[in-house]
């Protein structure tokens, strides 16, 4: 039997050999017998944890100048990018745990600043060192001043997701010993801080949109409380947060404070692979959750419960989804196949809210769309479900909070997320620049044509060439700015 094993690139073995080496389909071992049909050859693939290295299937070539075989997986939907011991998901089973402990379960006993610390450091802290994050937390809410210029400086009605964005990257300029990522001070320093501002610079953001004067934190309240003094106080010497709308936010924070490699989570490991400080990595991150089909989703669903308008739209609206005119918002997750367990526990927050607040008429409506489209077969033959976003949004709107503002709610509780899950990335000796292959469909070996000898091959994209442009000698530019 010719036989061959060899260390591929990241450690893994990759045994190749004729057709009597292979080990026979039956017999348990953790591997994976490969023949390429293109040239005969079998391979065995070692599986560890459910999963072949993609880089062993590099070594299958059909012949020596053959680059090897990728795998190819836009959207990373069967691609696990990284080992993590920070949350676990079954999908299948409506399971979410973080470091082990049930969602439900820290929903019912915990607190989001407590989340948080299990989600960075792996254990639930004891009373000591609680009190010490918390503390850390509280006096780290101020913003250096001029962060609050720079935030004056956007548009009246800059999105606010957008002013959190640019928020967070610029923080990386007030810290700049951040980007020594190797010192444990720096790095515990940076998330203590991101932690501590990111409610501090989204309610800024809020009192910007409504040209009302910022409010600087409050110590003496709690994480939740400090952050509805900031969004909601006016001529009061002390604002008085509810303690139920406190705890609804509170749970509402924990539910959303970290979920796997998520889009937003995978763009902060992708961006801090490169080593840059991690206020730029989870910048990167805002970005990513500021989309309509990540966090934005939220907001989204509160459009279309207003386009809804009354619960005899449901079946319309419902047949217009089907024949995919638009999407229900709000339903379906890439790995929840089952109920969303975030669904259910905020579900059941939601009238506390309300008892507060009084009902949000757009409930009913919300009640009977998740009822009807539970009962259709297109949404059950698809396993599309509510997710988290399916109700947040109700009770982001009974806070009064501006649909904008609410992709902002998900990003202040997620900020503890990214950055456990940065630190995790920092400390695994497998980390490298996170750099991803792929399958090039393009032209190749083209003469270049001097511009006399081409013709139009591309047509304009619409709207092209409606560019003003200022004419500053007919006087109509005076700041001589030319095209706006
Ligand atoms: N409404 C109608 N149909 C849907 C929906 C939906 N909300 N979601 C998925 N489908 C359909 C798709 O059209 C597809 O049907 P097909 O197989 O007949 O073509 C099938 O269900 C599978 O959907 P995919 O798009 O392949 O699922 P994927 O895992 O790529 O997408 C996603 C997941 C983006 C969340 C999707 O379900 C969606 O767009 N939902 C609405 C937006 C939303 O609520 N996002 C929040 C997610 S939770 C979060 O980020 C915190």
């Amino acid at each position: 039997m010719a036989e061959e094993e060899q260390q591929d690139a990241n450690g893994g073995v990759l045994t190749r050999g004729d057709a009597e080496g292979v080990t026979p389909q039956g017999t348990a071992k953790d591997s994976l017998s490969v023949t390429d049909n293109r040239t005969g050859e079998q391979y065995e693939v070692e599986i560890t944890d459910g999963t072949v290295k993609a880089m062993d299937f590099r070594q299958m070539k059909v012949d020596e100048d053959d680059f090897g075989l990728m795998a190819y997986d836009p959207a990373f939907t069967n691609t696990a990018h990284c080992r993590s011991d920070i949350t676990y998901i079954d999908g299948e089973a409506g399971v979410l745990e973080y470091r082990g402990y049930p969602i439900a379960q820290l929903c019912e006993e915990s607190t989001y600043l407590e989340v948080a610390n299990l989600l960075i450091y792996g254990e639930l802290p004891t009373q000591e060192q609680l009190d010490e994050w918390i503390f850390e937390i509280t006096h780290h809410t101020f913003v250096h001043e001029n962060i609050k210029k720079f935030v004056e400086g956007f548009r009246y009605d800059a999105h606010p997701m957008g002013m959190l964005l640019a928020t967070v990257g610029a923080l990386s300029t007030f810290y700049p010993d951040a980007i020594n990522i190797d010192d444990q001070t720096e790095r515990h320093m940076a998330g203590v801080r991101m932690i501590a501002k990111m409610p501090t610079l989204a309610a800024f953001a809020y009192r910007h949109n409504l040209g009302l004067p910022y409010i600087y934190p409050d110590n003496d309240l709690g994480y939740p409380g400090n952050f509805l003094s900031m969004m909601y106080k006016m001529t009061e010497t002390r604002y008085e947060p509810d303690p139920r709308l406190e705890r609804a936010l509170d749970v509402l924070w924990i539910l959303h404070a970290d979920h796997e490699q998520n889009c937003s989570t995978a763009a902060v490991r992708s961006v801090g692979s490169s080593q840059v400080d991690p206020y730029s990595a989870v910048a990167a991150g805002v970005a990513a959750l500021y989309g309509p089909l990540h966090g934005g989703a939220n907001e989204q669903v509160l459009r279309m419960l207003e386009r809804i308008e009354t619960t005899d739209n449901i079946p319309d609206f419902l047949e217009g989804v089907k024949n995919r005119e638009e999407k229900l918002m709000g339903f379906g997750h890439r790995v929840y196949k089952n109920y969303d367990p975030r669904a259910e526990i905020i579900k059941k927050h939601v009238d506390e809210v309300f008892e507060v607040t009084g009902k949000n008429p757009k409930l009913d409506i919300a009640v009977e769309l998740e009822k009807r489209a539970l009962d259709d077969d297109y949404f059950a033959e698809r396993k599309l479900y509510p997710n988290v976003d399916f109700y947040s949004g109700l009770i982001y709107e009974a806070l009064q909070l501006p649909k904008d503002m609410f992709t902002v709610m998900f990003a202040i509780p997620r900020t503890s997320g990214w950055v456990a899950q940065w630190l995790e990335m920092t400390q695994d000796e497998e980390t490298k620049i996170a750099r991803p292959r792929q399958v090039y469909s393009g032209a190749r070996e083209r003469d270049y044509q001097q511009v006399a000898n081409r013709e139009q091959k591309v047509d304009p994209p619409t709207g092209a060439g409606a560019t003003t442009v200022i004419d500053p000698a007919a006087g109509g530019d005076p700041a001589g700015v030319g095209a706006v």
